[in-house]
């Protein structure tokens, strides 16, 4: 990873901060990207310089850049950054996030649209720069190298209740992923998901999670477990020259854990045979055959 310039969203705190720090071990110059606000998304702040005085510390190379991703033209500046101060952009972790949980019926709009606007617009923002970038290159160059590697979760990959905006915007993280990976290849560039584990500000507000991190009454031994910087080590080989060949793939990650997660497949089939189904066939067929019965309790969801 040596001389890679890298920029991770979200990079003031928890996961990114981990993810930053990994990256500059390895070598890499890292713009540390976060605009510093609560867990909510509210208020904004200067939590990348914390981030930024550590790799430094450690000696290695980061600015800090405050942006909210989810602007377009606030994450054109921070691809603008990495090419003013680093001369390029090689690997673009998008992680920055937010949570408001309510249950369904409790959620207000602006609490879904913002979830959706930072978690998924906050990630299209600063792929399309980069893509640009990217490309541009390619075509000047002939090929280009670059790495995208977004963020999803537990809940965007089997559902949580009381997190209708944030599964909804983590399974859409999914989508983006695959297609950037479609759109890109070509032009030498990889997009991957990791969906990482650890204890972080935006774990300890889930009800039923142990306490808070800050406050230090994790049982014995939870901290290597929830550690929030266990996952950057494989975004840092998602990201190296070594994963080339990996694009359009979810990791799910909690400690020593390393899961390749596959999606939606085909359970069972029928065919009409050459013609569009009728309503009135459908109640014993559906159930009868792709069900198997009609007492099959289709719903996963907790009865909680
Ligand atoms: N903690 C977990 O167990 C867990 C599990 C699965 C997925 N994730 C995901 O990992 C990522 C990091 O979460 P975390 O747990 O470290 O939380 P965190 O709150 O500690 O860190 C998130 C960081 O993103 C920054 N941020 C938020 N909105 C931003 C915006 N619009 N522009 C720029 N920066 C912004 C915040 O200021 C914060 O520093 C998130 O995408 C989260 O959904 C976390």
């Amino acid at each position: 990873m040596e001389g890679k310039i890298a920029i991770v969203t979200g990079g003031g705190r928890g996961i990114g901060r981990g993810h930053c720090l990994e990256l500059a071990k390895q070598g890499a110059k890292v713009v540390v990207n976060d605009f510093g606000g609560s867990s909510r998304g509210e208020g904004r702040g200067n939590a990348a310089d914390d981030t930024v005085k550590l790799i430094q510390e450690r000696g290695g190379e980061a600015v800090a850049n405050y942006a909210d991703v989810s602007s377009l033209e606030e994450a054109g500046e921070l691809i603008g950054q990495a090419m003013s101060a680093f001369g390029g952009l090689d690997i673009l972790v998008n992680n920055a996030g937010i949570a408001r949980d309510a249950a369904v019926w409790k959620m207000t709009e602006e609490d879904f649209d913002r979830v959706i606007a930072v978690h998924v617009k906050g990630s299209w923002t600063t792929s399309h720069h980069a893509a640009k970038v990217w490309r541009d290159q390619a075509q000047a160059k002939g090929k280009s190298a670059g790495r995208i590697i977004n963020t999803t979760s537990g809940a965007g990959l089997y559902g949580n209740f009381g997190q209708t905006n944030y599964a909804t915007a983590k399974a859409a993280l999914v989508g983006l992923t695959l297609t950037l990976s479609m759109e890109l290849y070509k032009y030498g560039v990889t997009a991957n998901c990791i969906s990482p584990g650890g204890m972080t500000r935006i774990t300890s507000s889930i009800p039923g999670f142990p306490p808070s991190f800050e406050t230090n009454e994790l049982p014995e031994g939870t901290w290597d477990r929830m550690d929030p910087g266990n996952s950057s080590p494989i975004v840092a080989w998602l990201a190296s020259d070594e994963a080339q060949h990996v694009t359009g793939q979810v990791i799910h990650n909690v400690y020593d854990r390393i899961a390749w997660m596959k999606g939606w497949h085909v359970e069972k089939e029928m065919f009409s045979g050459e013609k569009a189904w009728k309503a009135e066939e459908l109640s014993a067929l559906m159930n009868g055959n792709l069900f198997g019965t009609r007492s099959i309790g289709i719903s996963t969801a907790p009865t909680k």
